[in-house]
């Protein structure tokens, strides 16, 4: 049932080109300028006239929906807030009728996500889910949604779904910034068609996995790790952090890379590895000045790049390219090295990658 591969984790990681084409399917058909998400169809008018959406979630799934706030803010102009669904519950948390609340959710069955759901929709908010799992709770106490679609994911560490989910988000931003009338037939165009080209350029992105594994051999034995990035790739630098201590146990942290001055720069040394997701975009510039601060001060850098970058080669220790596509759909690619580095790095160190200790597919307790 592992399809030949060693672990769930590792086999999950390598759907993600079908994961993501299964997301797509019947919605997105650049060919005939078609984006449908059938599912909130009724919605559109409601969410393009919208004030504001929040955001509610936790963990993986919460990363997925500061991506969303980028996406949501950039493209149909609308605030986003995105809340820990734990902190949200427990405040007495400002919602007027004709907010947009949206749900994200692997399992739907998460107790504080359903919690908050309960408590928006108290409020007199339209609740929108994302989620995976067909059939689960909160897609059952949600208005409207769009499922996923990636299947189901066995690895407690969520790689698929968090693929899936900005999949998802960021086709519903392009709905609805589509329905307010902002964005140009071009543009849309373009973005379908760029869409449509991800699951080929995650292929593309896994045939450096060889690489990415020699990589991981030589900071198996880190005790700490950094993860940087800017704009879009923040959330992806906070993702893979994530990824690294739940599997591995190795402590890291993830920083917007201008944040670094303001403190963690005093952790830089010759054994901090630091991760950057510096990939060809409006703050290239800026993240190449936050590598030089670092190898400044000795930090190995691992840098995530866009092919054919010739410059931080030869500032960085290691570099692993992933192909260009519009820079809003950067984190479905730049996510996927980070993946495999942490799943690396877990197995070298004779981890339970599938299983870690302490943690659970789906948190149904508070
Ligand atoms: C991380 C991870 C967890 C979940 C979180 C939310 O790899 O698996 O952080 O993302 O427990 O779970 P769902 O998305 O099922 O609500």
């Amino acid at each position: 049932e592992k399809g030949g591969y060693e672990h769930f984790m590792l086999k999950e990681i390598f759907e993600q080109p079908r994961s993501v084409k299964d997301c797509f399917r019947g919605r997105v058909n650049a060919d005939e300028g078609h984006l449908v998400l059938g599912g909130l169809r009724e919605y559109l008018d409601d969410i393009a006239k919208s004030q504001r959406i929040v955001i509610v979630a936790c963990g993986t799934s919460w990363h997925a929906g500061l991506v969303a706030e980028y996406v949501f803010e950039e493209l149909a102009r609308i605030p986003v807030e995105v809340e820990y669904a734990s902190e949200f519950r427990y405040r007495n948390p400002i919602i007027k009728e004709g907010d947009v609340v949206i749900a994200i959710s692997q399992s739907g069955e998460t107790m504080d996500t359903l919690a908050a759901i309960e408590l928006a929709k108290s409020k007199g908010a339209i609740i929108l889910g994302v989620c995976n799992a067909v059939g689960s709770s909160i897609p059952r106490t949600t208005h409207a949604g769009a499922y996923t679609h990636a299947g189901p994911e066995i690895g407690v560490a969520s790689t698929k779904a968090f693929t899936a989910q900005v999949s998802v988000l960021t086709l519903m931003a392009i709905a609805v910034a589509r329905r307010k009338g902002i964005l140009h037939e071009d543009t849309f165009r373009r973005f379908l068609f760029e869409l449509e080209r991800i699951p080929e350029k995650i292929e593309k992105v896994l045939k450096n996995a060889e690489k990415i594994k020699e990589i991981s051999a030589l900071f198996s034995e880190a005790r700490n790790f950094i993860y940087l990035g800017r704009g879009l790739n923040f959330p992806v630098a906070l993702e893979g952090a994530l990824k690294l201590k739940e599997i591995s146990y190795i402590h890291a942290e993830g920083y917007p890379a201008a944040e670094m001055k303001h403190g963690p720069i005093a952790l830089i040394d010759e054994d901090m590895p630091v991760v950057f997701i510096a990939t060809r975009d409006q703050s290239y510039e800026k993240i190449v000045s936050n590598i030089q601060e670092v190898k400044a001060r000795k930090g190995k850098v691992i840098a995530v790049v866009t092919e054919g970058d010739k410059l931080i080669p030869t500032m960085a220790d290691h570099v692993i390219e992933i192909p260009i596509t519009h820079e809003v759909l950067t984190p479905l690619l730049s996510v996927i090295p980070l993946q495999l580095l942490s799943y690396h790095i877990a197995v070298m160190r004779g981890c339970n990658v599938d299983q870690p200790r302490n943690l659970a597919k789906s948190v149904t307790v508070e």
